[in-house]
């Protein structure tokens, strides 16, 4: 054996004896047998969390799985997601980064690729009481109002063209311009599309860089889950040193234009600057912080939209009665606003049953264990990454009568929180960690189908009975239908000026 060899040797004998002596210790949860060196990563299914369900009913609530040398414990029951999110919570705050998150979010100085201490505790404190205070939050409904008519008006300029007449209609596109404007505009204080749909140049740098970001991400490499081979796998260093510089140049282009305009809105951007040394935050903060709301809010907005409007379209007896509500409480002569959410339970409860069927995020983000802690009995080694999976949860049949079946109804009968304190129901988890955003998402969402239904009737496309419409998911950390939900739209309200604009310039 060649001499260099030798302390290699020995290292790798030592990492075995180490992992060996800690199997026998430790009472690990059970799990799918790993193969050497690369685990189980290999035989985890494109839909994470259906693959997850399915080894739950092999290997029970709680099983292990390996990615690389990286354990990951996954928890598919309510009392499990309790002792995860509640008793053992502080000590499952900690996040894994991979090197591309680790660089974007430079190292965690944002909110979520933040570990658990100081700096999130600050960071958090600041957006639970500044940016998504009720306060503010009721201070710039009128931005989201306006978009919501903006939604109404696009969607009927196009299913009012003659020669779209009979023809369906892509949910997707219109849902995915409403999120755009209202995440934007909440972060950004910008409307970067014009009345006529177009998107200016300033939108067209900030979705390259989304675009962008979102490619570098998907490029994860099995190196990530085990150190020692990392050296290998470089990761593309220019390519994030790009996206940062072009990130960071957007922001403070658009941060400047705040400073100079001196007339302090109450978007996050303007809120962030006047907080600045109040809070003692930094730059790179302001920005991560900025960005997150990007990446976190937007796409969770229009996914759990088109769910909901592909269960509506499915069950055309729900649409009715929801129609039938907005009916009685709005009228026939005007649009409905956010003041009308608490007259329409039963809107409310399409929304709870959409995202207990279809929630974004079904694995919630993976949470690191910063301490030993036990779970279920088990062992849960510092370290291991854990996945709570709240699809499961909110389809197990110990809980939910005819658990698949979409029935709004369930939720008259049973008043079920979804914000972090019934642990059936955890689409925006619960915790230290639960989403900050929680609120303002059903703002958003309760609101566009309201408007989406007292406006409009939709019906499948041609040739496609309610119940042929595609359920299935795209793979991915956030959950898209695989097949975007398609839809004849007619107009219900016979007042023209109901279907245009009301512009804010907030
Ligand atoms: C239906 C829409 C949404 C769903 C289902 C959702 C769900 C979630 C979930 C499950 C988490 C992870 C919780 C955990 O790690 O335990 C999360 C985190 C987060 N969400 Fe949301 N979210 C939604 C919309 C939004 C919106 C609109 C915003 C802001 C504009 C937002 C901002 C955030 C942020 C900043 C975090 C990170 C929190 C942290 O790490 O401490 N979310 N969300």
């Amino acid at each position: 054996m060649a001499l260099p060899a030798i302390p290699l040797a020995i290292i790798i004998f030592l990492i075995i004896s180490y992992k060996l002596y800690q199997k026998l210790r430790l009472k690990l949860p059970p799990g799918p047998r790993p193969l050497p060196i690369i685990g189980n990563i290999y035989q985890v299914k494109p839909v994470k969390f259906r693959c997850f369900y399915n080894w739950s009913k092999t290997y029970g609530p709680i099983f292990s799985i390996y990615y690389g040398s990286q354990m990951n414990v996954i928890v598919s029951t309510t009392e499990l997601a309790k002792e995860v999110l509640k008793e053992n919570d502080q000590h499952l705050a900690d996040r894994f980064r991979t090197r591309s998150s680790a660089s974007m979010s430079r190292g965690g100085k944002d909110l979520i690729w933040a570990d658990y201490g100081p700096h999130y505790v600050k960071v958090r404190k600041l957006c639970n009481v500044e940016l998504f205070s009720p306060k503010r939050l009721e201070a710039i409904r009128p931005m989201r109002e306006d978009e919501y008519t903006a939604l109404v008006e696009s969607i009927y300029k196009d299913c009012t063209k003659p020669e779209l007449k009979g023809k369906s209609l892509l949910v997707r596109e219109y849902l995915s311009s409403v999120a755009f404007n209202n995440i934007t505009r909440l972060a950004f204080g910008k409307r970067f599309m014009d009345s006529n749909g177009v998107v200016n140049e300033q939108g067209q740098e900030f979705k390259k860089i989304t675009h962008d970001g979102i490619k570098i991400t998907a490029k994860l490499s099995i190196a990530e889950y085990i150190p020692w081979i990392r050296w290998m796998f470089k990761v593309e260093q220019d390519a994030l040193d790009k996206f940062a510089a072009d990130r960071d140049h957007l922001t403070r282009v658009i941060m400047e234009e705040h400073i100079k305009s001196g007339n302090t809105k109450q978007h996050f951007v303007d809120a962030l600057l006047t907080l600045q040394k109040q809070y003692d935050i930094s730059e790179d903060t302001i920005i991560g912080l900025l960005w997150d709301m990007i990446a976190a809010g937007m796409d969770t907005a229009t996914i759990s939209t088109e769910w909901a409007m592909a269960e509506l379209v499915r069950n055309p007896r729900v649409q009715r009665k929801a129609q039938e509500e907005l009916d009685r409480v709005v009228g026939p002569d005007r649009i409905m606003t956010e003041a009308d959410v608490p007259k329409l339970p039963y809107l409310q409860c399409i929304v709870k049953e959409s995202l207990r069927l279809h929630p974004p995020t079904p694995l919630m983000l993976p949470h690191r264990a910063s301490a030993n802690v036990k779970i279920g009995g088990y062992d849960i080694p510092k370290g291991s990454i854990v996945h709570v999976n709240v699809w499961a949860i909110a389809r197990d049949p110990a809980y939910w009568k005819n658990p698949e079946e979409f029935r709004p109804e369930r939720f008259m009968e049973e008043d079920i929180d979804m914000k972090g304190t019934d642990y059936r129901l955890l689409p925006f988890g619960a915790g230290r960690r639960i989403c900050p955003g929680a609120q303002l998402a059903i703002n958003l969402i309760t609101s566009s189908l309201g408007h989406l239904l007292h406006q409009f009737t939709w019906s499948p496309q041609p040739g496609v009975k309610p119940e042929e419409i595609d359920l299935s998911e795209n793979p991915g950390t956030v959950t898209y239908m695989r097949n975007p939900v398609k839809a004849v739209v007619s107009p219900r309200l016979s007042a023209v000026h109901l279907y245009k604009r009301v512009e804010s310039d907030m």
